[in-house]
């Protein structure tokens, strides 16, 4: 199995593009299945995003990928179509429920595999379902299987989530740009890869308005050959925004929005952090003087959980005492066991974190469980003194493009083993 070798202490210099988001690119990659010919640019070549063009090749479209460009265009040519998705892919990547949506709404029928826990908490499908059910689809489990149909067609409506969820947001939007009339959805995500996917779905002919966390919708999806160029990864921005704060000389992070992060932005500049912001730029300079802080992850525009164990190794190096609250997932602190053998002060209490700091990280052989925490232990190995060892890092390469190519451009003694 590969690991990561890291030698820390290497100050880092220079500048990494940021790529595509890997969370806009799942649900606009559902989304093609309602056309015939779509090209989709500054795609991250990660695999989650291999998994879901494997999962559409097995519905029965077709792609064509060009990995020097980032790009992929996917035909729909509506022949021997299978309304499935098996357990074997939705098993490795839970995105692939969000093909549930666009088969429901467009052939009235779906087979989806109920994706089951994972390593940062339960992760039911509960809301994806209650959405689909009140557009008039009926639904049933079975032997590990959503069966879901609407052989009249979708009916547009009107409610409410009771609590907020990404996917269900998108599944619903999925499946409401194909339901007869309009449908009002309430208490919605609206996280910019949501709004990405809209922009993508207005490019089809949904008239589609968001307004604080309400959705309208109203069907109308018409196929024509289309682009979309997704937006930048934002947590992989704010991932090497951390990394550069921790130890880089200067660090410039290119191919982004900055407006994207701006609650992130806000916290890293109470923690003391220096940085030069720009919309489509921004530099980052080592913190000597970090401050501690407390956060709580919350829905966007708060501050997000895809960050929270990256943003903790930088807290380890804050003077004083720093807490984190885990608000979205009951177990996602997975990564401080391992942080603690190398050496960080954490205490969990509940669903918070306290971290006392600075403290000196030393190297150790340490395990990656999940794709965010293995990116924290990255972190962690770039200020550590001596080695450390990561295990099991194919989680990284699920959602992050070319990490130890990116940073040893910056100068990281890194190497995959
Ligand atoms: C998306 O997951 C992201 N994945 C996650 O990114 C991210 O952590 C998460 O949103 C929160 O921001 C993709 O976009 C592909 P949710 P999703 O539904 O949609 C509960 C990463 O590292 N819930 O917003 O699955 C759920 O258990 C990943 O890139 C229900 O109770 O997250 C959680 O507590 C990991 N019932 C909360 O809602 C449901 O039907 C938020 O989950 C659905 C969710």
């Amino acid at each position: 199995m590969k690991k990561l070798l890291i030698d820390g202490k290497k100050i880092l210099s220079g500048s990494i593009k940021i790529s595509g988001s890997k969370n806009s690119t799942l649900p606009i990659l559902a989304a093609t299945i309602f056309n015939n010919h779509t090209v989709i640019k500054n795609i991250p070549l990660v695999n989650d995003i291999f998994t879901m063009l494997n999962l559409l090749k097995f519905i029965g479209l077709k792609y064509k990928l060009s990995k020097k460009k980032n790009l992929v265009e996917v035909i729909n040519l509506d022949r021997n179509i299978n309304t499935v998705a098996p357990y074997k892919l939705v098993k490795t990547m839970r995105a692939g429920v969000l093909v549930l949506g666009p088969l429901l709404a467009k052939y009235k029928k779906a087979k989806i595999s109920l994706p089951g826990g994972c390593a940062i908490g339960t992760r039911p499908v509960d809301l994806h379902l209650f959405a689909l059910k009140k557009l008039g689809a009926k639904i049933k489990i079975k032997n590990g299987y959503i069966f879901a149909s609407a052989s009249n067609g979708l009916i547009g409506t009107k409610f409410k989530f009771p609590s907020i969820s990404v996917g269900a947001t998108e599944n619903a939007i999925l499946a409401a740009v194909q339901a007869q009339g309009v449908t009002t959805i309430d208490n919605c995500a609206i996280e910019p890869e949501i709004k990405d996917l809209i922009n993508f779905l207005k490019k089809l002919g949904a008239k589609i308005k968001i307004k604080n966390r309400r959705v309208v919708i109203k069907g109308s999806i018409v196929q024509k050959k289309i682009s979309h160029g997704v937006i930048c990864d934002r947590i992989e921005l704010g991932t090497y925004l951390i990394g550069g704060a921790l130890i880089a000389k200067k660090l410039k992070l290119k191919n982004i929005n900055s407006n994207l992060i701006k609650e992130e932005i806000s916290t890293l500049k109470k923690m003391g952090v220096k940085m030069k912001v720009k919309e489509d730029y921004i530099e980052v300079y080592r913190a000597t003087n970090l401050q501690n802080i407390n956060i709580k992850t919350k829905p966007y525009p708060g501050f997000p959980t895809d960050l929270q164990a990256q943003i903790m190794i930088l807290m380890t190096q804050a003077k004083g005492l720093s807490k984190i609250r885990e608000n979205i997932f009951e177990n996602r602190f997975m990564h401080v066991p391992e942080l603690k053998r190398m050496g960080a002060k954490i205490e969990i209490r509940n669903n918070s974190a306290l971290i006392s700091g600075p403290c000196l990280l030393t190297g150790a052989e340490v395990m990656a469980t999940d794709l965010r925490a293995s990116v924290s232990l990255v972190l962690a190995g770039l200020i550590a003194d001596k080695r450390t060892n990561i295990n099991r890092i194919y989680h990284l390469d699920r959602g992050y493009q070319d990490l130890e190519k990116k940073l040893i451009k910056c100068k990281a003694l890194i190497k995959r083993v």
